[in-house]
This record gives C-alpha cells, sequence and structure tokens, in this order.
C-alpha cells in the first residue's frame, strides 16, 4: 500500500507525520510518498523524510496514493478527484461538514476523521483532540502572560512585592488541565471551574481550587464529555463566574460540549466588570467562544480588557504538534494495515467503527448517522 502525505494549506504550520514517525509507517511494509515541502513549516525538509526512507512527489502524485494522510482535509476540488476505495485520514469534523461526508458518500472515500477517535483508555495514544488540546492549554497561558501587564509569579524585591496573578480556568478537561498545571508551574494562584464533578478532584491535585456549582448534570455515561445543563443551573454557575471573574486577573475559557456551540460563560457585562489589564484566552472561539465578545483569530481590547480568540493555538506550536499528532496517526494506522502492508479494518474494533465516517457509501460512525441524520433513524 502506498501512504501519501499532503502539505496542508497556506496558513497551518503543522504537518500530519513527521520523518521519525514516517519512519515507524515504514516498518509496517508500507510505501510512503510525501508531498514536497510537506514539513518545512515543522523544520522536516524534504531530505529529513528521503533519508527514512520516504520518497518526495508532487501534490498531485500524493493525491493518487492508497491512503492519504493530513491534517486538513484536501480542497474541494480535489476531494472531486479521489477514486473509489481510496481512504483519506485526517481531521475533518464531519458533524459540522455535512456537504464533505456527502461528497465522500459519493465518491465512496474511505474516510476517518481523527476528531471521531472515542475518548476511551484504550484509543487515548491516538487521540489527536487530547494532543491538539495539551498543546493549546499550555500556549494559552503562555499567550497570556505576555498580553498580562502583570507578574504571575510572587515577588517579594527591593523594589517592593508583588503579589502573584489569580488566574480562572472554565472547563477542566485536557486543555483546562493542561492550562492550569502551566498557570501554576508559571506561580500563578489558580482556580477552575467545570461541571462534570469528576474534574474537581483532578484539578486539586493540580494545586488549584475548585469552584462548585451544585447541581450539575453529570452523565457517565456521555464518555468523559459535559451534557447541556437545565436553566436554573446555567444561571446559578453565571452569577458565580461573574463574581470569581471580577477577582481574576487571567481567565483561560476551555468549556465546550462536543458538536455543540460553546457555551457562554463570560457575558459582556461580566468582562465590563473585570478589572482593566486583565486578560481572557477563549480557546472556544471557532465555536462561538465562551466569552460573550470574544472574535474568532482576533486579539481585541474590550473595557480595557484583552481577548484572544485564536483557534490554531497547536499551529503556531508546530514541531512538537507535529510529532503529538504523527504518533497518534501511527498508533492509528497499525490498527488498520494489516501484516503485509494492506488495508485491513476490522468493524468488530470500536475505534475503527467510530473513526470511520463513511465507507463504500455508507456512514459507519453511529454519532455522525445520529447527529447528521436523525430523521433516518428508527
Ligand atoms: P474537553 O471536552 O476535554 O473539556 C471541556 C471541558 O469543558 C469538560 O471538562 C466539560 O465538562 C467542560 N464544560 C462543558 N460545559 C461547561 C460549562 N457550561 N461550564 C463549565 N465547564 C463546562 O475539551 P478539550 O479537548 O479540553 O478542548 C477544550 C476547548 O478547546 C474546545 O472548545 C476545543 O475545541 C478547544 N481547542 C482549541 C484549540 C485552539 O487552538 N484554540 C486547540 C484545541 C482545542
Amino acid at each position: 500500500m502506498t501512504i501519501g502525505l499532503l502539505k496542508e494549506p497556506e496558513g497551518e504550520n503543522r504537518v500530519a507525520l513527521l520523518p521519525e514517525s514516517a519512519k515507524a509507517l515504514i516498518q509496517l511494509q508500507v510505501q510512503i510518498i510525501v508531498e514536497s515541502g510537506a514539513g518545512e513549516k515543522a523544520y522536516a525538509s524534504d531530505k529529513d523524510y528521503e533519508a527514512v526512507g520516504a520518497s518526495i512527489h508532487s501534490r498531485a502524485e500524493v493525491l493518487q496514493a492508497d491512503l492519504i494522510l493530513g491534517i486538513q482535509p484536501p480542497s474541494e476540488e480535489e476531494q472531486l478527484s479521489l477514486k473509489d476505495g481510496q481512504v483519506l485520514v485526517c481531521l475533518f469534523q464531519p458533524l459540522s461538514n455535512k456537504e464533505l461526508v456527502e461528497r465522500f458518500l459519493d465518491k465512496k472515500i474511505t474516510s476517518f476523521s481523527m476528531d471521531n477517535v472515542p475518548r476511551t483508555t484504550r484509543a487515548q495514544a491516538m487521540d489527536v483532540l487530547s494532543s491538539m488540546a495539551t498543546v493549546a492549554g499550555y500556549k494559552a497561558v503562555l499567550m497570556a502572560a505576555s498580553h498580562s501587564p502583570r507578574f504571575f509569579p510572587m515577588f517579594m524585591t527591593a523594589a517592593g512585592s508583588i503579589i502573584p496573578s489569580k488566574v480562572l480556568i472554565l472547563g477542566a478537561g485536557v486543555a483546562g488541565l493542561q492550562a492550569i498545571a502551566s498557570a501554576r508551574r508559571l506561580g500563578a494562584v489558580v482556580e477552575a471551574f467545570d461541571v462534570r464533578a469528576a474534574a474537581q478532584e483532578e484539578v486539586k491535585s493540580l494545586g488549584a481550587k475548585f469552584v462548585k456549582v451544585e447541581g450539575a448534570k453529570d452523565e457517565a455515561s456521555a464518555g468523559g464529555y459535559a451534557v447541556e445543563q437545565s436553566e436554573e443551573y446555567k444561571a446559578k454557575q453565571q452569577a458565580l463566574i461573574q463574581e470569581h471573574a471580577k477577582k481574576s486577573n487571567i481567565i483561560i475559557c476551555t468549556a465546550q460540549i462536543p458538536g455543540r456551540k460553546a457555551p457562554v460563560l463570560i457575558t459582556k457585562e461580566t468582562v465590563a466588570e473585570m478589572a482593566p489589564g486583565s486578560v481572557i484566552v477563549d480557546l472556544a472561539a471557532s465555536t462561538g467562544g465562551n466569552c460573550e465578545l470574544t472574535e474568532n483569530n482576533q486579539i481585541n481590547e474590550k473595557h480595557g480588557v484583552t481577548i484572544i480568540g485564536d483557534s490554531n493555538l497547536p499551529g503556531t506550536m508546530p514541531m512538537d504538534a507535529s510529532k503529538m499528532y504523527g504518533k497518534n496517526m501511527v498508533n492509528f494506522l497499525k490498527l488498520i494495515i494489516g501484516k503485509e502492508g494492506e488495508l485491513m479494518l476490522n468493524w468488530e474494533d470500536d475505534i475503527v467503527q467510530n473513526t470511520c465516517v463513511t465507507h463504500q457509501g455508507e456512514i459507519r460512525s453511529e454519532r455522525v448517522k445520529n447527529i447528521l441524520y436523525p430523521s433516518e433513524i428508527n
């Protein structure tokens, strides 16, 4: 089987596979063809890929590979040129990309979307969303620190003492926990809030205080993700967050319910009550933001508060983000590549079944089917 590695579009610095991961794949008896310049922005040259046994080709040639790897999917025109039975593994958010899913159905493309990897213990090593959220949580804190007019740690100096910054983290999932750890490492006083009761112990173990709103609906069946809350709970939560936000110098927003618009936790009234010089970094910017005043991919200042909405923080750390993405890819590909380097799809495997969006003109992922075609169920 040939595996083709695409160069990402302009504005994306990551690559789906660094040479070290390409080397691991070659050991699976496959041939790797790489689009010239694919790794350039992640500091991997064509020569580095050749040194591990991959070969360099044009984009048109890579698009003919049996299995194509990327982060972003190929362009619409390129998707239309794909052939029946080709396999595509990338991140294409099928839940908000119905048109693209329908193109793959029409063209009988076997498509895997890495954001569909289930959040189970066995799938952890393939979970690119967790890897990218880890990068984003860390980088969000660094951005907050560099935009803040204050120190993070406490200082006792001859010029007087400096009190530490107060950081509030909203949502203590993967990105939130990494943000807590990073803010603590920089010496800030950190508190965090989440609707899932299970998050409380994790928050405390990282040395942060857990802000608790009583009465949250917390469904274990949601696979580690949050569920929609009642209106009464949301009102209580809003009041408590407002109270804590007013006392914070930095807020990092990471709250999400997969497949939904991000919950609004910081209203414009709350921003108006925050101290001038405060900074909000909103990781949920691409799904509407946890802060009402966030603008996607913009940095703006409202009421003296800097609000940062950057949807591709992993792209600002292309080396390690690509390294993590590539390792996740290799672990996933090991599940669908047989001993002779052939495609081997085991539909009994829940990771293969859930990550696959389309195959031979049908939708495989139950989650995608339920959300995109609810009327066809039953
Ligand atoms: P996650 O699902 O692991 O964590 C989200 C957390 O938010 C969960 O713990 C959940 O319980 C909590 N939550 C949901 N509703 C809430 C509410 N109303 N109040 C408080 N907490 C609530 O998600 P993950 O992987 O940590 O990602 C977090 C966000 O970061 C997502 O919006 C994701 O799209 C975004 N992200 C942004 C990146 C960027 O570059 N800006 C890169 C990677 C992720």
